[in-house]
């Protein structure tokens, strides 16, 4: 069997370095030929764990191909996935100027039948666009040929994007065609170790799945952030709250931990896009414009913390910041709460240094630049700094040696974004400690 899957950002990489690791042939397009070619020299053009490995050896054994020529790849192919960006546009809404372009070329290049399914996350309607788009590329070289729409969301957690991919808890595909149903189900089959993993509906509806699920999960955090910020001010411990209803399997353990908001490439864009579509349709998406004001006032949480405890001028101050990216394990700072922190410490007259294990040359080159000093090690953010502040709870940072940080520290005051730190604990070695609701 043999794919395409347009796209190397996140989602196309890991899904076609996957698909070639169960035995499909599988080319990777790309415009950007810098990347196709870094690639082909075992240059990843994102972080993410195991990744690196199973692009190199699958390349090696030829199963998977990088190319920029997407008129090439698709020939043979059964699939075409598109896994191009859809960056927000100035309203919010998601611009699909890529999606559709690459609609539009294979509808000029495809030689057979063949399934053109969406792994970018599209608002509900753009199957019927992508169809459009490759039916008037072939009628304009009047061609009869056939193929089909489908919408494959994908699910994928970045910083353990390949092992969701490998293990998935489910496969959603959106398809109105029983020939394309059946290559699909093939495609999938190695994938479904225990039992049928694949879940068959309509492309509107698996379209609404992914921003579905993204939304309520969204919607936990920005939840238990709520309730966090009430726990502190009736005086009530937000992680015993957590673990309490947690404890209820209707509720779940997970997405409830409060923190310094949500970030990423998913959540914030997706909950933005949701509501427009419902404004779109004369529908108001009241809970999620909530979820969206909760996570942006919560990105400034931390700095009112701080605020608090040394004035509002925070002048001739420095702060160790540990954590960069939006999450650990990932490189990636796109709507990271570091960047809305780092400004608003700079604004107050502070001066930062930040250390993340992976993601400074990501911050350095695109996203914070030379605002703050980068430390060599974590420790070194320490030297001198009035207090450190962690934002990103990557493991490194789990079990410090409080010991010497307190040398290090000028003051022996914690900042702890993602309530990783025993407060209990840190107060007996004389640390003050703020946390997230405790
Ligand atoms: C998310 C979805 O999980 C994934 O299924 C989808 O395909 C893409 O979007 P991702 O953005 O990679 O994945 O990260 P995720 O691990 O979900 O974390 C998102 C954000 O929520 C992070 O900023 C994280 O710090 C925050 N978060 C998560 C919390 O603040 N509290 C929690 O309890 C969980």
């Amino acid at each position: 069997m043999k794919i395409t899957v347009v796209g190397t950002g996140y989602v196309g990489l890991v899904s076609g370095a996957c698909f070639a690791e169960v035995g499909i042939n599988v080319v990777c397009v790309d415009v950007d030929k810098k990347k196709i070619e870094g690639l082909k020299n075992g240059v990843m053009p994102i972080y993410e764990p195991g990744l690196e490995e199973i692009v190199k050896r699958n390349y090696a054994s030829g199963r998977l191909q990088f190319s920029t020529d997407l008129g090439e790849a698709i020939q043979g192919s059964e699939v075409a996935f598109i896994a191009v960006g859809t960056p927000p546009g100035e309203d919010g809404s998601a611009d699909l100027k890529y999606v559709l372009a690459v609609a539009d070329e294979i509808g000029a290049k495809m030689s057979d039948y063949i399934v053109v399914a969406t792994k970018s996350t599209v608002p509900v309607t753009t199957g019927e666009k992508v169809r459009t788009s490759i039916k008037a590329a072939l009628e304009e070289r009047n061609s009869d040929l056939t193929f089909a729409v489908a919408s494959n969301p994908e699910f994928l957690k970045e910083g353990a994007a390949v092992e969701d991919f490998m293990k998935p808890d489910r496969i959603v595909i959106g398809v109105d065609d029983e020939r394309a149903e059946e290559i699909m189900k093939r495609l999938y089959k190695p994938f479904q170790l225990n039992g049928d993993r694949i879940i068959f509906m309509d492309i509107p509806s698996a379209e609404m799945t992914k921003y579905t699920a993204n939304a309520m999960l969204a919607t936990k955090i920005s939840f238990m952030n709520d309730i966090a910020n009430l726990c502190e001010l009736v005086g009530a411990n937000a992680n015993m709250v957590r673990k309490g209803i947690g404890s209820d399997p209707r509720i779940g353990t997970k997405f409830i931990y409060p923190g310094v908001g949500y970030g990423g490439s998913c959540f914030p864009k997706d909950v933005k896009a949701i509501i427009k579509t419902g404004k779109q349709y004369g529908y108001d998406l009241k809970v999620l414009q909530a979820v969206e004001d909760v996570n942006d006032a919560q990105k400034h949480v931390l700095v009112k913390k701080i605020k608090n405890h040394f004035g509002d001028d925070l002048a001739g101050l420095t702060f160790a910041m540990w954590g960069l990216s939006f999450k650990p394990n990932t490189d990636d700072l796109r709507e990271a709460p570091a960047i809305v922190i780092i400004d608003e410490l700079i604004a107050a007259g502070a001066t930062v240094k930040g250390y993340d294990p992976i993601a400074m040359k990501e911050a350095q080159h695109i996203y914070i630049g030379d605002k703050i000093t980068y430390a060599k090690d974590a420790y070194d953010a320490c030297v001198d700094a009035d207090a450190l502040l962690l934002v990103t709870e990557w493991s490194e940072f789990r079990i410090p040696s409080w010991d010497a940080l307190g040398k290090l520290l000028n003051n022996k005051v914690v900042f702890d974004g993602r309530n990783i730190y025993d407060k209990n604990y840190l107060e007996e070695l004389g640390f003050v400690h703020y946390g997230i609701g405790v």
